[in-house]
């Protein structure tokens, strides 16, 4: 298993380019099952995820060529059947993604429960509801989920109980190809989403009030290929302005959008850096400034996103002061604390609220990744720390991360990885 061993003090400063965001890939690939001619997306991520969806794409006949660089084009020509195996769908729970186009296509489709994760139990009610709305007949045996659909999907009234990123993109998905309107309401706003419906629409999808909270959708008949870029990844940009913060370096994200992370950004400014917003660059400078403690509560998007909860809370523990920080969105996402903690961070936990009281230095310990964001922030907290930190488990981070230690290296970071 892969590790990293980081010498920490070193201030990071320089210029870093944002991947696109593997959170829009996903969806993005999924779509391609809609288009009845070829489709090419770019500036794709080369990451875990989107290796395991263009594999699971393959796996139902579809035609990709994917060059690992940033283009993916995809032919669902030879798509010769409608089956998302247990052994693909366990490794990456947006495999459930494929669910909603397939059964709009092709009418059916059988794919398998991606069961509980280590940030909670993460159940996909909310994307089965939404679908039997549309007149999707869903059995769910033996783990896995058969739906069918009698002739086209028929367009309906959607409503989420809460806010799901996923369940809004599946439904989308599924409601381009139904019979009539479609409205979904109190659904995702999250950027990943407006990424999909612009491609949808691209696509020849009608689809309304994109950004905001109710979706209304005309299903079309077909749908045609189209080439699209996918939207720069916000929690990337995000991770590498927090590695800027916590060093008290410079950091310039290039390729990324302001508009994407703007309460983060509210965030950083709060911990006294200076912030310049750019039309496609975000530059951090922490001027060599101890950052002051700042407090927040996760919540759907436009507020503080989930997965940057982490990498914000290891900026903390360095700060001035103390902070509390609330995570509402999943019940089990504080694991990277008991690891921050080996590094000498004073963090308590009540629940779903942990108290941050800064400390003057981190110090170097060896600790284990458990899930892909709380992985970065133990980069972090490592790159403040003193002495060298051997951070285990990083297979989490190739999920998410393209090239980090390249990427950190490029900043001036002492990191490397090591392999048994
Ligand atoms: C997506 C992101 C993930 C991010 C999360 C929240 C991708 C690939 N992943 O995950 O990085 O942390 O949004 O911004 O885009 N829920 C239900 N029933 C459902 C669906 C969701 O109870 O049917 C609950 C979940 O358990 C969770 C909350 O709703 O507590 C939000 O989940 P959701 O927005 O669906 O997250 P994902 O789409 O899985």
């Amino acid at each position: 298993m892969d590790k990293f061993i980081i010498q920490g003090g070193n201030v990071l400063k320089g210029e870093v380019r944002i991947s696109g965001a593997k959170n829009a890939a996903l969806p993005l690939l999924a779509a391609t099952i809609l288009a009845e001619t070829p489709i090419t997306i770019t500036n794709v991520p080369n990451l875990k995820d989107v290796n395991t969806l263009v594999k699971l794409i393959e796996g139902l006949g579809i035609t990709i060529s994917y060059d690992h660089n940033d283009v993916v084009k995809a032919d669902t020509s030879t798509l010769n059947n409608q089956f998302a195996p247990y052994e693909l769908v366990k490794t990456m729970r947006a495999s459930i993604l494929v669910l909603g186009p397939l059964l709009a296509r092709y009418g059916e489709a059988k794919v398998s429960l991606p069961g509980g994760c280590a940030i909670g139990s993460r159940p996909v009610d909310q994307h089965l509801k939404a679908l039997e709305a549309l007149g999707a007949q869903i059995e769910v045996e033996a783990g896995y989920v058969n739906a069918k659909v009698d002739g086209r999907l028929k367009g309906g009234e959607v409503v989420f109980d809460m806010v799901t990123v996923g369940g809004t993109e599946n439904i989308l998905m599924a409601a381009v190809l139904a019979e009539g309107v479609t409205t979904i309401r109190n659904a995702a706003r999250e950027p990943e989403i407006t990424d999909l419906a612009h491609m949808l629409v691209k696509m020849g999808a009608q689809i309304s009030g994109i950004d905001t909270d109710t979706l209304v959708v005309t299903g079309v008949e077909k749908l045609h290929g189209c080439e699209y870029a996918v939207v720069a990844d916000r929690i990337e940009t995000g991770s590498y302005l927090a590695a800027a913060a916590i060093t008290g370096g410079c950091v310039k994200t290039t390729h990324t959008d302001p508009i994407l992370l703007e309460a983060v950004l509210e965030k950083f400014e709060e911990m006294g850096a200076e912030v310049t917003r750019g039309e496609n660059w975000i530059e951090l400078d922490m001027q060599g400034k101890r950052p002051k403690a700042v407090s927040f509560r996760t919540l759907p998007h436009p507020e503080f996103p989930t997965d940057m909860q982490a990498q914000v809370m290891a900026v903390n523990t360095i700060a001035s002061g103390f902070s509390t920080i609330s995570e509402t969105i999943f019940e089990n996402r504080f694991m990277h604390v008991p690891e921050l903690s080996r590094l000498g961070a004073n963090i308590a936990v009540e629940g779903n609220d942990a108290t941050v009281t800064g400390v003057d230095k981190l110090s170097a310990a060896p600790v284990m990744a458990t899930d892909l964001r709380a992985s970065f922030s133990l980069v972090l907290a490592a790159l403040a720390a003193e002495g060298e930190t051997l951070v285990d488990r990083i297979y989490h981070i190739d999920r998410g991360y393209e090239k980090i230690e390249e990427k950190l290296q490029g900043l001036g970071a002492q990191i490397k990885r090591v392999s048994e």
